[in-house]
């Protein structure tokens, strides 16, 4: 008998999931989409036809694979039937009206995947989906497990790279009995690259996104700009300054400090996979980094990083900051604020990472802090555990 998923989404990354999947003969593949008339136009074009997905392989050899859902939909009660996993595959932003949406629909015993999940996928999927979170478990990736595009939508995408390895964890809600183990079911369904490694814990997850990098950079970079547009686009990475890599290091420190403090109230966590941001770049980048002697060096000769710019606008006088890019419209809400917000419930003192905030709210135009305290107006729309009611560190780990 196959497995039914249901991918969520209808961007590239829910393009090349669920035709992925849909290869596969164990699987029966659902998407729900909910955007706009995607469903119905996706739905039309598998009417009479596979999907194509065209896939590079680790060695740069392509192939493709011609298949298609069983099932495209906007329809939540229709398109939960008999699934068993659930992934999510859309930006943040997206996640809440998801949930929402399978709320109603969700079986004891399911498995809800955030591909990726972004800091506080687990706090808002437990605050949405209410007491089905204890017969539930919920998983999330630290990243998209491959880099892609739709080639033409509803008819063809492409995976341009497979990631080697990549981490995910997993929040069991105390009454739930999946009748497979996770990691290699997910295995199962993504093929054999990524190789998927199970974390020790969300929280540490939570804390170790690329959200910890980004707004650090913007404020760093951006804090005291004199608003003159530039001639060209600075150097994201490689234009690491002395005060850029304080801030790194102090926010580093402070995630470090909520870490521990977590250990001693919670015997029973391990949070050693937070680590500071130099040693976590010296451990990924072994061959990449040609200075090691500091945590600015390090990023400024990552040939990783060769190239890559700040985000930025084209305007007629030169290049101006994109404020609403990820970096910041993503990495503030759904990663700043959601590592602050775990700090607090550990009793954390966090004064780098609230002068970020302060300015990253103010670029986006909402308030989630006032002072250090996450007491904003719009706190509700950011996913810390303070979004969401919770107010200790017990809260965070048992559902
Ligand atoms: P995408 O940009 O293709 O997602 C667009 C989709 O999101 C739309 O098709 C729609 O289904 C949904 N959406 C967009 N605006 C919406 C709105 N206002 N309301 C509701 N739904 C809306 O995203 P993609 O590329 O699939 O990426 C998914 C996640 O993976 C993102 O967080 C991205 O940063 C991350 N990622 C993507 C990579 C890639 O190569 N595509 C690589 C690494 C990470």
């Amino acid at each position: 008998e196959k497995c039914r998923i249901l991918v969520c989404g209808g961007g590239n990354g829910a393009h090349c999931l669920s035709a992925l999947a849909a290869s596969k003969d164990n699987l029966d593949v659902h998407v729900l989409t909910l955007y706009q008339d995607e469903a119905e136009r996706w739905a039309k074009h598998v009417e009479n036809e596979n999907m194509k997905l065209t896939i590079t392989k680790q060695d740069g050899t392509q192939y493709d694979t011609f298949s298609k859902p069983s099932l495209i939909t906007k329809d939540a009660a229709k398109a939960m039937s008999g699934v068993e996993i659930v992934f999510l595959v859309v930006p943040a932003f997206a996640h809440a009206q998801y949930f929402t949406a399978i709320a109603p629909h969700l079986q004891p015993n399911t498995l809800i995947v955030g591909l990726p999940g972004q800091a506080g996928f687990e706090l808002q999927c437990r605050h949405i989906i209410g007491d089905k979170a204890s017969s539930c478990t919920i998983a999330a990736s630290e990243s998209l497990p491959f880099a892609c595009r739709i080639v033409e939508f509803g008819r063809h995408a492409r995976i341009l790279g497979l990631k080697d390895s990549l981490g995910m964890s997993a929040l069991k809600g105390k009454a739930c009995q999946l009748s497979f183990p996770v990691v290699e079911t997910v295995q199962g369904i993504l093929g054999e690259y990524p190789k998927l490694e199970l974390l020790k814990n969300y929280i540490a997850i939570n804390l170790m996104a690329d959200a910890n990098v980004h707004p650090p950079m913007m404020y760093g970079r951006w804090g005291n700009w004199d608003g003159k547009p530039l001639k060209e686009e600075p150097l994201f990475y490689q234009g690491v300054d002395d005060r850029q890599a304080d801030l790194l290091s102090r926010v580093s420190e402070e995630l470090l400090a909520a870490a521990k403090a977590i250990e001693q109230k919670r015997k029973d966590v391990d949070m050693s996979e937070v680590i500071h941001l130099f040693d976590w770049y010296k451990i990924h980048y072994p061959d990449q980094i040609t200075d090691k002697s500091s945590l600015k060096m390090a990023m400024r000769t990552n040939k990783a990083y060769d190239g890559l710019v700040h985000p930025m606008v084209k305007t007629d006088e030169g290049y101006v900051p994109n404020f609403n890019y990820r970096y910041t419209s993503e990495d503030v809400p759904f990663g700043m604020v959601v590592m602050k917000g775990i700090a607090d419930l550990a009793g954390v003192p966090t004064p780098a990472m609230d002068e970020i905030l302060a300015w990253g709210q103010q670029k986006l135009g909402k308030e989630y802090i006032v002072g250090s305290k996450l007491i904003g107006k719009d706190i509700g729309l950011a996913r810390a555990p303070q979004s969401f009611g919770m107010t200790s560190v017990d809260e965070l780990f048992d559902i």
